[in-house]
């Protein structure tokens, strides 16, 4: 009987840290600022391109890709659930027509999930933002968003920073208030109350972006991420940030902050992209009025002959 309860509660041990989900950020200290680096081990600590990074043109080179093309953004999502991680508040999608290609990807990508930063993990010229808005995506290659992270660059993940304005952002709140609801409960799912198109959440700009091959930012910290952050950032109120900061995570404290510290890049090349084809147009511009300038001389030419006679 003795041994039999013994199993039980190895058993459970073990389920309990088969789980993965024993991890967290670092408590900040009274200033705010995280007071030590993550200890999330294995590639987390050894990885070579991990994510987030320091986003600055002085890293950076210069980039053009095709334009970012995508599909069904602009709908509604189908019955979005949203969850208390306990590390972030995630809406999920199941619709396989939400897809993304283009912007130099060289593949499709299917959206499954976004989620929220509160304190931005990627920082534009060493400063952090509000929220960083992570949308998930797998290549259509894999089955699955599993299957994805095993492969190098199965995974792409767009990154939208919002920095804090006057303005209360109308999206934002629709998720607030749900998410408000399962604040302190965790593992929960609830319907987002009311209407949400993932394109809300997507800058007017979307031709400028860093670009670098990166990792997901939690653990097991996979190095299978192809990032794209713009570089338009969104606005949100500052009660808006607070908001995120009331939610608690599995031990029923509040989650103040969950960003990863930034990363070393290493030996990666960070793409700074812009304009697609911008030399292009203005190669024809030249040309154009190249061809006007000579026409006119030639004008010129023939008219001053013609005047002679
Ligand atoms: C996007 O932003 C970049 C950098 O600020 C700028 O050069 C470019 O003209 C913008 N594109 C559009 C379409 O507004
Ligand atoms: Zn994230």
């Amino acid at each position: 009987m003795k041994s039999f309860t013994l199993l039980i509660c190895y058993g459970l041990f073990v389920l309990h840290a088969a789980r993965g989900d024993e991890w967290n950020y670092p408590t900040p200290g009274t200033n705010g600022v995280m007071s030590e680096p993550e200890r999330w081990g294995g590639q987390c600590d050894n990885g070579r391109r991990q994510s987030p990074i320091d986003l600055t043109i002085a890293a950076a080179v210069r980039g053009q890709f095709a334009p970012l093309f995508f599909s069904n953004y602009m709908l509604p999502l189908k019955q979005p659930r949203v969850t208390n991680t306990g590390h972030s508040i995630q809406i999920n999608n199941r619709d396989s027509a939400i897809t993304m290609q283009g912007g130099g990807l060289g593949g499709r990508f299917v959206l499954d999930q976004m989620h929220f930063h509160w304190g931005s993990e990627h920082t534009l010229d060493d400063t952090r933002y509000g929220l960083e808005l992570h949308l998930v995506h797998h290549d259509t290659r894999y089955a699955s968003l599993e299957d994805a992270v095993q492969a190098r660059n199965g995974v792409a993940v767009l990154g939208v920073l919002f920095h804090v304005g006057s303005q209360p952002n109308m999206h934002i709140d629709t998720i607030l208030d749900t998410a408000t609801e399962i604040q302190n409960e965790v593992g929960k799912e609830a319907l987002l109350r009311g209407k949400l198109s993932p394109y809300n959440l997507l800058p007017s700009n979307r031709t400028s972006f860093y670009r670098y091959e990166g990792s997901l930012t939690t653990p097991a910290c996979a190095e299978s991420v192809i990032w794209t952050v713009f570089t338009e950032s969104i606005s949100v109120s500052l009660e808006q940030v607070e908001r995120f900061k009331a939610i608690h995570d599995q031990t029923g404290r509040e989650l103040v902050n969950n960003f990863r510290s930034v990363q070393p890049l290493n030996t990666r090349a960070l793409v700074y992209a812009t304009e697609w084809d911008q030399q292009g147009n203005n190669f024809a511009t030249k040309m154009t009025s190249n061809v006007v300038f000579l026409g006119a001389i030639v004008l010129l030419v023939i008219t001053s002959r013609l005047s002679y006679h």
